[in-house]
């Protein structure tokens, strides 16, 4: 299993130590959750704190732009490191440029869909992409509920892979821990991001692996 922690739950007082923590631990790459609060009712940071991360992160970094208008943006996500872009599905009117725009800049391009949108749209896009990004929880906050009907999509969502010859991850966010993690395993998902289950356990580490070897 893939596992990508998400910054957003760190202690931001002390980012140094927890960047630090994830970098010494088996986590593959760092989810990094950038809000506008316009897509969503939330803001959360941008580019000057993905510049700071830069300076300590080693993991491959996981973007997931949480923003209107993400296209604005691949230069400076590409500027910021990013190896995978993430933008919604809802956010773009011309995803596909999108997409092409993104591998020309030189990432790996993912779509992200919300809880309320359906697998089938991804029908025309889906041999382009690098990876699928599903919800589990409807974006904007970390420490939601996990929504049970996403074990259905990612079913789906495999299926459609397996059919179009795709070589597309599956990628879960919100609400993953060690119960709903397996779940995912099992339905079909490539690759979890975690946020509260990890910073919130005694020892984020261990917990870490248990997640890694699900
Ligand atoms: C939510 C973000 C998530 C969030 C997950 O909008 O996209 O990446 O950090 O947090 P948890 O794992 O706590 O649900
Ligand atoms: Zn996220």
């Amino acid at each position: 299993m893939i596992l990508s922690p998400s910054l957003l739950a760190a202690d931001f007082g002390n980012l140094n130590r927890d960047i630090e923590m994830l970098n010494d631990s088996k986590s593959d790459w760092l989810h990094i959750d950038v809000m506008d609060g316009v897509f969503v009712p939330n803001i959360s940071f941008g580019f000057p704190i993905l510049k700071y991360i830069n300076k300590v992160n080693k993991k491959p970094l996981d973007v997931h732009l949480m923003i209107v208008q993400p296209e604005k943006f691949i230069n400076e996500l590409k500027e910021a490191n990013a190896r995978i872009m993430n933008v919604h599905y809802e956010a773009c009117t011309h995803i596909h440029r999108t997409i092409q725009q993104i591998k020309a800049a030189g990432m790996l391009p993912a779509v992200t869909l919300n809880p309320g949108t359906p697998i089938v749209l991804l029908k025309d896009i889906i041999q382009d992409l690098h990876m699928v990004l599903l919800m589990s929880v409807n974006p904007g906050f970390g420490g939601q509920q996990f929504i049970p009907h996403t074990i259905k999509k990612v079913i789906e969502l495999k299926q459609l892979i397996n059919e179009t010859g795709s070589k597309a991850l599956i990628e879960l966010d919100g609400g993953v821990n060690l119960e709903t993690g397996m779940l995912l395993k099992e339905a079909g998902a490539d690759a979890l991001v975690a946020g509260n289950s990890i910073f919130s356990a005694p020892n984020p580490t261990e917990y870490i692996h248990q997640l890694k070897v699900l």
